[in-house]
């Protein structure tokens, strides 16, 4: 059994020790820049601990975990052209640093490179690899266009809003983790099992994000903070606020979020002062915690050893205190 902290090195230096392509510097600088500023890695790291977790090989994991990791690497890339971010882990996003049309194209480039990757997966388990694998990016694809038709609309519920995250987020955990069973050898049950606790820690782990989105220190976060609020993205946050509004900071938050501002950190201050007198923060932080002890009884579930369970159970305890 390893620790979180072995599984986060064994990953990091695998991931470096890989030799992307130089020519040309313009598709490769951006997937070595993208890959270098750090990242908690979290996905890799789930993938590995649910291999070990059935007590698989993690070197025969490792590849299929750098594939995860290429993938996500590639939706960041396209994720900040669509949300016009200009920070990504501390530096100028790809499509700022460079332009649009690089940061399309190299995050094209990852993601054929993350089924390179994952076709090096052992022979027995790579039809069901490639299966979940696949049909998870076309859900992120669709999670991540339900975000943005829903920028332009004011009647989105709190159920179509999770539905969206569970789409462009939490099947990626649940991919992870259900691809870190086959590889360490679960049966139908425990992949299964697996799956649904990687869609409850995804769905906790989006919530934190919008949430860190309003409220996180930004050289901490190394993302802009309030960019959820400029963009008029229909977040938990913004969507629980309304619930809980009177008629008058109802009237006010709708109008505040149909257009766009001249003055943002206007916005964002008066939409923060809305938040904190309706306790936004409690109120995110509770639907979190739920989809977190969702995850846990989930992996409670697997017939395995208690003592297995032990990176699992600290890694998901470790995420919920996040900063970032
Ligand atoms: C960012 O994911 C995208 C979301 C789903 C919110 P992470 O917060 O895992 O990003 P890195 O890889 O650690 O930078
Ligand atoms: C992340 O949603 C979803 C994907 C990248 C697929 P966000 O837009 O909230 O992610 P961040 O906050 O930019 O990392
Ligand atoms: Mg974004
Ligand atoms: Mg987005
Ligand atoms: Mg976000």
């Amino acid at each position: 059994m390893y620790s979180i902290k072995a599984l986060q090195e064994i990953f990091s230096e695998s991931l470096s020790d890989q030799q992307f392509k130089q020519s040309p510097a313009e598709l490769y600088d951006p997937v070595r820049y993208i890959l270098s500023y750090g990242g908690k890695r979290l996905r890799p790291v789930f993938l590995l601990a649910g291999c070990d977790l059935f007590g698989g090989d993690i070197q025969a994991a490792l590849l299929p975990a750098i594939g995860i990791e290429l993938f996500h690497n590639f939706t960041l890339l396209h994720d900040d052209i669509m949300d016009q971010a200009p920070l990504r882990r501390g530096k100028s996003t790809v499509h700022q640093k460079w332009d649009t049309n690089i940061a399309i194209l190299s995050g094209d480039t990852l993601f054929a490179l993350a089924y390179q990757y994952l076709l090096e997966c052992e022979r027995e388990v790579l039809p069901e690899v490639m299966e979940v694998f696949t049909r998870t990016a076309i859900e992120v694809c669709e999670g991540q266009q339900w975000d943005m038709n829903f920028e332009n609309r004011s009647d989105v519920s709190i159920d179509q809003y999770l539905e969206m995250i569970r789409l462009k987020t939490a099947v990626l955990f649940a991919c992870s983790l259900k691809i870190g069973a086959l590889t360490g050898g679960a049966d139908d049950a425990g992949a299964r099992s697996l799956y649904d606790c990687g869609m409850n820690l995804g769905i906790a782990f989006q919530l934190q994000d919008d949430l860190l989105d309003v409220y996180s220190d930004e050289d901490i976060f190394g993302k802009k903070t309030g960019g959820d609020i400029v963009a008029n993205k229909k977040t938990f946050p913004y969507l629980k606020a309304l619930e809980t509004a009177s008629s008058s900071q109802h009237e006010r938050l709708i109008s505040l979020f149909q257009r766009q501002t001249d003055d943002d950190t206007a916005k964002v201050s008066e939409v923060k002062e809305i938040y904190s007198q309706l306790n936004i923060r409690e109120h995110t932080r509770d639907a979190m915690n739920d989809y977190y002890a969702r995850a846990l009884q989930n992996l409670e579930s697997v017939r395995v050893d208690d003592q297995r369970k032990g990176i699992l159970v600290s890694l998901i305890h470790e995420m919920k205190d996040r900063t970032y």
